[in-house]
């Protein structure tokens, strides 16, 4: 089974409309004429619909960093799913750790929201990973099946055929440390074999796992060739178009 690369950047609070549009227009250009890699850039919801449109046509996707699971009403300040869709992004990112951490957002939350998306046809990217504490505590496992279990519960494997899901370490976010190779490979091969236990082979084979946290052009390549690593969600070095472009371009 053959899993197309995804490399994801997430803009989190960054960039005006126009700094955004900016930024993906010179990405479109960097990126012509790469191939067998998908690229999707996720800026905030202001800059989202600018965005899609500024890169129509060309090889980059687009996504949200959040939803909220209601289709419409009195729900002062949030974004629907629809809402999404309606501004040309084919993606959303869901549960990332910032949201967990800052906004307590529980993996029964992580579920609606999944839900609300697949319902629309946007491609939800679900964030897990541990922190620092639970890594030490030697419970990285047993959150990770939590926040998997949890938040994908009650679906058929035929909702979720455009899952995508992205370990964070959350001690790893926006630190400079990443996690090492074994480490990466091993929670890698465990969320497929979850997968697995969850729906089928065939559903564990087809997911793209993603990796974040510190992805730079210096260890994207070695990241990404890691077994069950499919691709990257990058923070802080997708803000810049030259950066990101070497990550993207992490083959050559
Ligand atoms: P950094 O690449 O800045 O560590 O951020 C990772 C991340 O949180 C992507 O969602």
């Amino acid at each position: 089974m053959s899993r197309i690369p995804l490399i994801a950047g997430n803009w989190k609070m960054y960039k005006t409309g126009p700094q955004a549009v900016e930024t993906a227009r010179e990405l479109a250009r960097l990126c012509s004429d790469v191939q067998g890699v998908e690229v999707m850039i996720a800026p905030t919801f202001l800059s989202l619909p600018l965005v899609a449109a500024s890169v129509k046509g060309t090889c980059i996707k687009t996504g949200a960093q959040n939803l909220y699971f209601e289709k419409q009403g009195a729900f002062t300040g949030e974004i629907s799913a629809d809402m999404i869709k309606a501004a040309g992004a084919q993606y959303v990112i869901i549960g990332h750790s910032e949201r967990r951490q800052y906004f307590a957002e529980t993996d029964a939350f992580v579920c609606r929201k999944i839900k609300a998306a697949v319902e629309v046809g946007l491609k939800p990217i679900l964030c897990v990973g541990e922190t620092e504490g639970q890594r030490d505590e030697e419970k990285t496992f047993s959150i990770l099946d939590k926040q998997v279990s949890d938040g994908l519960k009650g679906f058929g494997r035929d909702e979720l055929k455009d899952l995508v899901i992205a370990y964070e370490p959350v001690w790893a976010i926006g630190t400079g440390k990443t996690a090492g190779i074994e480490q990466v490979h091993e929670v890698h091969q465990y969320l497929r074999s979850l997968l697995e236990t969850l729906f089928s082979r065939d559903f564990a084979d087809q997911t793209r796992l993603l990796y974040g946290g510190s992805v730079k052009p210096e260890n994207a390549k070695e990241l990404m060739g890691i077994k069950d690593v499919d691709g990257a969600l990058v923070g802080g070095a997708s803000l810049d178009a030259n950066q990101f472009i070497n990550i993207i371009r992490y083959n050559i």
